[in-house]
């Protein structure tokens, strides 16, 4: 839809009323500290902050693996199928309240494994919230399974094999966690067999680590869209091919600037990447640890960037045309998209 600007002094109200999909969001970083300590109390689980505060202090990071670490610890409160329901119902109320009509949601099952619970503890939890969300919060929301790349690809093999019985919960299977040292190929035979047992295909890639990671995960892997993949910046024919085959970048600026991939947000390539003609979508991530829900990362974005009306009906469109979701849902979205940019015009 092509329309003429809105004026800049309405953007920001117009970037939390627009209708949107979140494609990158990791359930376990939206644990906020008050769900964490309800929970660890709920469970009987020490933790070693001594309150919600404290544990906020904590949340600086300079670089990924430093907040993995304090993300991992706090998923040591989840312990039942509740706690899965409760964390991921807190994410849904925060979603719909930022006009999110289709959600993706990251979750991964190995670093409960790892914790002693069953995956099907995780992935029920979690899907019984994925299917209440239509009446509950007037939204749809699945699930995307993501393995964690440090760990061995026999891991994640056996990760697979866990879930197959609830194979039907799943829309697709990711990959995340520690990026350096540990590229797509590493997984190249465990995302071959997902893609024969009929799972959407994602993967992290150039987050951190260079434009060779989102070629892998693209050539060898065989993903449908690229997890941030803010490194391709530095390699115009990736550029090129992103742009010719229209793949999807789910793009976290928030978690960028928290990470320190970039030192601010003015100096985020998204603009530039959706101005060469990248299908880039915005994303909140880890919205407990990284200052923000998507709508957040939207307005602040914006303003640093000094985006306009057209890059946000772009955007939100992208999200909406990257989603797995069917194509009538899809064009009920978009057309529920205009509607919402034609009051405002
Ligand atoms: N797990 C949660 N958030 C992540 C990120 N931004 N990158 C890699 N793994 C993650
Ligand atoms: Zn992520």
């Amino acid at each position: 839809m092509h329309h003429k600007p809105i004026h800049a002094d309405r953007l920001p109200a117009l970037l939390r009323a627009m209708p949107k999909a979140e494609l990158h969001m990791h359930i376990e970083g939206s644990l906020e500290p008050e769900l964490m300590f309800a929970l660890a109390k709920r469970n009987n689980v020490p933790l070693r902050f001594a309150d919600e505060q404290a544990l906020r202090d904590a949340y600086v990071f300079n670089n990924l693996q430093e907040f993995l670490d304090i993300y991992h610890a706090g998923t040591l409160v989840l312990k039942t199928e509740q706690d899965f329901y409760d964390m991921a119902g807190a994410y849904l109320t925060r979603a719909q309240a930022d006009n999110v009509l289709n959600t993706e949601i990251f979750f991964d099952t190995q670093t409960h494994t790892g914790h002693g619970l069953d995956a099907a503890t995780v992935v029920n939890g979690l899907h019984r919230a994925c299917t209440d969300a239509p009446a509950k919060f007037g939204m749809t929301a699945s699930l995307i399974l993501c393995f964690l790349r440090h760990l061995s690809e026999d891991e994640a093999f056996e990760c697979l094999e866990q879930v197959l019985p609830l194979r039907d919960k799943i829309v697709g299977i990711g990959l995340a966690s520690s990026e350096v040292g540990h590229p797509p190929e590493k997984f190249a035979k465990v995302f071959a067999r997902a893609r024969e047992l009929g799972f959407r295909l994602v993967a992290h890639a150039g987050e951190e680590a260079p434009p060779a990671y989102i070629w892998s995960a693209l050539d060898v892997l065989k993903v449908e869209r690229i997890d941030h993949g803010v490194q391709a910046i530095h390699d115009a024919t990736l550029m090129q091919r992103l742009v010719q085959d229209r793949v999807p970048l789910t793009m976290c600026p928030l978690s960028n600037l928290k990470l320190c991939v970039f030192p601010t947000l003015a100096e985020h390539t998204i603009r530039r990447m959706l101005d060469a003609g990248i299908m880039a979508t915005v994303n909140s991530d880890d919205p407990a640890y990284f200052g923000g829900y998507i709508n957040e990362n939207f307005t602040q974005t914006f303003a640093a960037l000094g985006m306009t009306s057209q890059h946000a009906y772009q955007l939100a469109r992208n999200s909406f045309d990257a989603s797995f979701i069917d194509a009538s849902t899809r064009s009920r979205y978009v057309e529920r998209l205009d509607g919402v940019f034609e009051t405002f015009l």
